[in-house]
Formats: C-alpha cells, sequence, structure tokens
C-alpha cells in the first residue's frame, strides 16, 4: 500500500499533473478567481448534512469567518464532528451566497484529528460567555472571540514595534532576571535555582545575591539610552502583588520607552499620545472584523469612544487639579481625596469621566509618593516630581512616566536617604559620565487591549488565564 502511494506521488511529481495548492482560509476567502487542486486544513466549526448535500464550515485560525464547504452526502462520515480536525481537497468556486466570496466545492474530505462532541467543552453555534471558556485556558483559543483576541494581540504587538521602529528607537531586550526592584514597591518574585540544582546545600543565592523578576525595564533602558538616544522594550513583567482586581495581573506585557535630550515632560506625553493612536489606528485597518466582534457583543460604546479619542486631544490636569476635583466631587469616595495620597481607581474613573470620558493625563505628583528616580520640580521643599500617569475610560491607570532625576547631586541625597546609595552605584555612575535630562514611560499592554476593546476582565486578553493559585498551565 505504501509502495502504491509513494509510486503514486513519484507520478505525480514526474508529470505536468497540478498538486493541489494549499490555501489558508483567509486566502481562500479572499481569492479573486476560482481554482482547481485546492486544499485547506482546518477544525470544524459547523456540519450539516441535507439530503442533497453536506455543509460544513472549517476555520484555521487566519480569519474570523469560516470557509464553507459544499461537499456530496456521499463524503459524510462518522468523524466528522463539530471541533474535529479535517483536510478538504476539491475546486474554490464563486459563492452564490451574497455573504461570502467564494466556496470550496469537496472532492475528498479527510478526518485528521476527530473530537468528541459530547466531551467538548465548546460547542456548535453557541456564544460561550468569556466567564465560560476562561475554564479552559487550554481550549478557548478555538472560540471565536478568543481567536480574534489573539489576532488583534499578535496586530497590536506588531504595530506597537513598527511604531517605534519606525520612529527610529532602537529596540532592547532587558533582563528578566535582575536583582534590581525600580520601582521600590516591593513587589517582587524572588527566584532561584531548586534544591536538585543546587551546588551545594550551603549556598544561598544562584547569583550570590538575591534575585528577583523583573518589575521593570526601566532602569536597564535608562543605561542605553546613554548610548542610542531613543530606545524602548516590550516583554514580560512580574509584580507580587496578588490582587484579585479586574486589572492586575502577576505576569504582564509591558511597553516601555526612554528618550534622551528630553527636558519637558509634554515631549513624553507626546509620545505615549502618538503611541496610542497609531497604534490604536493599525489595529482598527488591519483586523476590523476581529475588532467589530468586540465592539459588538462585547463593548458597544467602545466604537464612538474610540473614534472620539482617534479626533481629540488628549486632556492633561495637574495632580493639585485633580485632588480639588475630586473633593468637589458630590460621590463619596471609599478612600478620602487628599493632598499626598495617592489617585486610587475610583477616583482615576471619576477624573475620566468628569473629563468626557477621554484619556487624561496627570502631571506633577506628590515627590514622596513617587520612586528615587522622578525627577523634582523645585516648585518647594521636595513637593512634586515631574511625573505622567495616563488615564483612561473603563480602566484607570495605563501608563506611568516621569522625567529622570539627571542631577547627581540631587540623585545621589535622594538615594542616600533611601539607604540605596550602595545599591545604585551604577546607577550613579550614569549620572557621572555624560549625564543627560531624560525621560520615558511604561504602558501595560494588557491594559491598552482592555481599553480599545472594552474588555472589562484583564484575564480575558491574556493567551493563557490563571484564574487560580493551584493550577498553571
Ligand atoms: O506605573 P508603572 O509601575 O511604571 C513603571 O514600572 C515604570 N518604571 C515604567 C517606565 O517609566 N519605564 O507600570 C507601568 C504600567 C502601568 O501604568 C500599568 O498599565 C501596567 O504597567 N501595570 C500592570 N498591568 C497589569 N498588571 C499589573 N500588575 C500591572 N502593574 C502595572
Ligand atoms: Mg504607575
Amino acid at each position: 500500500m505504501l509502495g502504491a502511494r509513494c509510486g503514486w506521488q513519484a507520478l505525480r511529481c514526474c508529470s505536468s499533473l497540478p498538486r493541489a495548492v494549499r490555501l489558508r482560509v483567509r486566502e481562500a476567502l479572499g481569492a479573486r478567481e476560482p481554482a482547481d487542486e485546492v486544499k485547506v486544513q482546518g477544525w470544524v466549526r459547523s456540519v450539516r448534512a441535507q439530503k442533497e448535500v453536506l455543509f460544513l464550515h472549517i476555520n484555521d485560525g487566519s480569519s474570523l469567518e469560516n470557509l464553507q464547504v459544499v461537499a456530496d452526502p456521499s463524503l459524510e462520515n462518522r468523524d466528522l464532528t463539530f471541533g474535529s480536525a479535517v483536510e478538504v481537497e476539491g475546486k474554490l468556486v464563486k459563492s452564490p451566497h451574497r455573504m461570502q466570496n467564494m466556496e470550496l466545492k469537496a472532492e475528498t474530505i479527510r478526518v485528521v484529528g476527530p473530537c468528541d462532541t459530547w466531551l467538548f467543552p465548546l460547542k456548535m453555534k453557541e456564544r460561550h460567555p468569556l466567564e465560560y471558556v476562561r475554564q479552559f485556558p487550554h481550549l478557548r483559543c478555538r472560540n471565536n472571540t478568543l481567536g480574534s483576541l489573539l489576532r488583534i494581540r499578535s496586530e497590536a504587538t506588531a504595530a506597537i514595534h513598527s511604531f517605534f521602529q519606525d520612529n527610529g528607537y532602537v529596540h532592547i531586550h532587558t533582563p528578566i532576571i535582575t536583582s534590581n526592584d525600580c520601582e521600590g514597591a516591593g513587589e517582587l518574585f524572588q527566584i532561584e535555582a531548586s534544591n536538585e540544582a543546587r551546588e551545594s546545600a550551603e549556598k544561598t543565592h544562584f547569583f550570590n545575591v538575591p534575585a528577583f523578576l523583573t518589575v521593570s525595564g526601566q532602569l536597564h533602558l535608562e543605561v542605553m539610552t546613554g548610548a542610542f538616544t531613543h530606545v524602548f522594550t516590550f516583554g514580560p513583567t512580574f509584580r507580587a502583588e496578588n490582587s484579585q482586581s479586574r486589572r492586575h495581573l502577576a505576569e504582564f506585557y509591558m511597553v516601555e520607552a526612554e528618550l534622551s535630550f528630553t527636558e519637558n515632560l509634554q515631549d513624553i506625553m507626546q509620545v505615549i499620545e502618538d503611541l496610542v493612536k497609531t497604534a490604536t489606528s493599525t489595529v482598527l485597518s488591519k483586523c476590523p472584523r476581529d475588532v467589530e466582534l468586540f465592539h459588538k457583543y462585547v463593548a458597544p460604546a467602545q466604537k464612538d469612544r474610540l473614534e472620539q479619542m482617534l479626533k481629540n486631544k488628549f486632556v492633561t490636569i495637574s495632580y493639585n487639579e485633580a485632588v480639588e476635583i475630586l473633593k468637589q466631587a458630590s460621590q463619596t469616595f471609599t478612600f478620602k481625596p487628599e493632598w499626598g495620597c495617592d489617585l486610587q481607581t475610583e477616583h482615576e474613573k471619576y477624573l475620566v469621566k468628569h473629563c468626557g470620558e477621554v484619556p487624561v493625563f496627570v502631571i506633577n505628583y506628590p515627590y514622596d509618593l513617587k520612586p528615587f528616580y522622578m525627577r523634582d520640580n523645585e516648585d518647594g521643599p521636595q513637593r512634586t516630581v515631574a511625573a505622567v500617569d495616563l488615564l483612561v475610560p473603563g480602566i484607570g491607570e495605563l501608563c506611568g512616566g516621569s522625567l529622570r532625576e539627571e542631577r547627581l547631586p540631587f540623585l545621589e541625597s535622594r538615594l542616600q536617604r533611601l539607604g540605596l546609595a550602595d545599591t545604585y552605584q551604577w546607577y550613579l555612575d550614569l549620572r557621572k559620565f555624560g549625564s543627560v535630562p531624560h525621560g520615558g514611560f511604561g504602558m501595560g499592554f494588557e491594559r491598552y487591549l482592555q481599553y480599545i476593546l472594552g474588555v472589562d476582565n484583564i484575564k480575558d486578553v491574556i493567551p493563557f488565564p490563571r484564574f487560580s493559585h493551584s493550577c498553571l498551565l
């Protein structure tokens, strides 16, 4: 049998018989011309057997739309069910249906991998709620909503990289294992070698010093901005916040940029605004159908909000103004707004609403609230720093950034007061050798996706949700 098959294949190779051309579903749907001898592989999204004809819809993840396969009922087989993996060969023809361009007239259908529909948690033609599919992190990518989300996530990643590359930034891979606690908030995951991998029981740390998963690549970017002027990084970031909120993750992706020869916070804010607008327009134009699914079924108001966002300039208020607005609010807050206290999510959401449900920059925060690297505004003894947070509708804080303290004496005395001068000798060196005014920011990638798509729970914008600490896929 094997010999016969090889012989037949050899005959095909040597003769001028055309081999079936393999097409992705997206290519097949977008084809301009009919074609003979086409092969499409994918998973069955629906099966409908009529007396005269068998209809299949198959999807291979290349688009939200399925390809309709039309076949003779004799090709039906017991394993051809919802969820099974198939390979279909036949002719690509113009579809008589208004809603689709092309369909595949099957000549052969091979079930590559059957699927037990009773046990399979996804069901044919059901619009499963996000909460339901979250229970199946290993299978939910075969659902339409998550399929669209992950294609959008992929396009948004590319759009962010292109934005920086097109604007002359150098991409830097900053370390994931580090001994820095950049934000100084103590939300660190400490890492050690497993007991088996340890050289000796006496050795306390693998690297001889405590090592952590990174909370931000900023300090490493500051090193690089001293040579490349404009740099960015976009990688995994870890915070041991143990918060079960709808906008916190222990592992998330952060986009960070750092710019040298920058004296003005407005310049940093301009980059943030350009990044958010450019990435969003690119995603809207590259995956309109995927975005439409969210704007139709998940967050109907989001489409208008984004159009407004793209058209208008972001609003800017100072921290002082923000506190005044909050104090005058008729709403009562769980946390009473006071100058010197951090803005809570409830405050951030109120400020965004107050400003007309548009993105709002809040600038110049109290000195004592912010990490050691932020630049003193010198508007009073250690009163405010040149910090900026971008707040967006539905989410609250999307980006955080600042001018960095580039003046050696200021930085040295702040680090000494914090007892960190020894740890950060290398960072002080950056202020000794060719120091320049500089600044940068970080944007939470998952929060960005939540914002543009109107997704309420951050666990629904990551490929693998962790809804319990007992099972990590
Ligand atoms: O405001 P953050 O803590 O800023 C920094 O880490 C700076 N060093 C960045 C820089 O200037 N280069 O974090 C930046 C953004 C936040 O605004 C938020 O969007 C996101 O990262 N973020 C989180 N996203 C999901 N889950 C968490 N636990 C997050 N913590 C921060
Ligand atoms: Mg922040």
